[in-house]
């Protein structure tokens, strides 16, 4: 059984605001991409990792691969302008006899061989779809206009986060969608996806004070 990532890193990253691409600014000594490339290259749960890198940025991303040894990269292709046409880019160069596709997000770099354990296992009790979540810890309402429409009840709400892995031919049935994550585009085909406990480490970098955050973890 073969298990692909597609490692999404061609976001702009606007809100970081930096002069290059967010999975490109510095974390640690490094190129932020460097950590989860190394993590899932070093995981022995992964075969083979597909990276995705915004235009102009492909060979940066190939050397920053050789420069951290990571020997399961057997490619890297160029994003779309949103995150579902980056991961349709990098889900067509996985092989069709591939098992298993877990996407990840760059601007996630503290993925951790526990939580791929748990994604993948969901998988193997035969789920088509599975992804880490968090607890949803404030009141969270419903909103139109400026007021409150509803309160939504906080226990059946979850924060979800990357690496979401799914059965292969699944996965792809379902990219002709849109949605903010793949998880979406599964479910509205009528897959069954598993939550599995996140990390709160998996904290998506999303401002200055997000990376610093993770700065901090390393
Ligand atoms: N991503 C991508 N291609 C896009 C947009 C996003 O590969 N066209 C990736 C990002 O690189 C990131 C993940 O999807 O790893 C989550 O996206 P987000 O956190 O929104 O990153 P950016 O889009 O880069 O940030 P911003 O929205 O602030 O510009
Ligand atoms: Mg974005």
């Amino acid at each position: 059984m073969s298990v692909w990532v597609v490692l999404v890193a061609a976001g702009r990253g606007e809100r970081l605001g930096e002069d290059k691409p967010k999975a490109f600014a510095r974390l640690g000594e490094l190129p932020m991409l460097a950590e989860p490339l190394r993590r899932l290259d070093e995981s022995p749960w992964i075969d083979e990792i597909v990276v995705v890198a915004p235009p102009e940025w492909e060979e940066p991303a190939i050397l920053l691969a050789e420069e951290i040894g990571a020997s399961k990269v057997s490619a890297c292709v160029t994003g779309g302008a949103t995150r579902t046409e980056s991961v349709r880019a990098g889900v067509a160069e996985v092989p069709e006899d591939a098992a298993v596709i877990l996407v990840h997000d760059a601007a996630r770099p503290l993925v951790t061989d526990e939580v791929i354990e748990r994604v993948i296992g969901a998988l193997g009790e035969g789920f088509d779809g599975a992804v880490p979540s968090l607890p949803v810890s404030d009141t969270v309402k419903r909103v139109r206009d400026g007021v409150v429409v509803e309160t939504v009840p906080r226990d059946e709400l979850v924060a979800v986060q990357t690496p979401q892995g799914f059965v292969a031919p699944v996965l792809r049935a379902a990219l002709d969608g849109e949605g903010s994550d793949c998880a979406s585009l599964v479910e509205a085909k009528g897959g069954r996806i598993k939550v599995v406990a996140g990390d709160e480490r998996l904290l998506k970098v999303t401002t200055t004070a997000d990376l610093e955050r993770v700065a901090a973890w390393l």
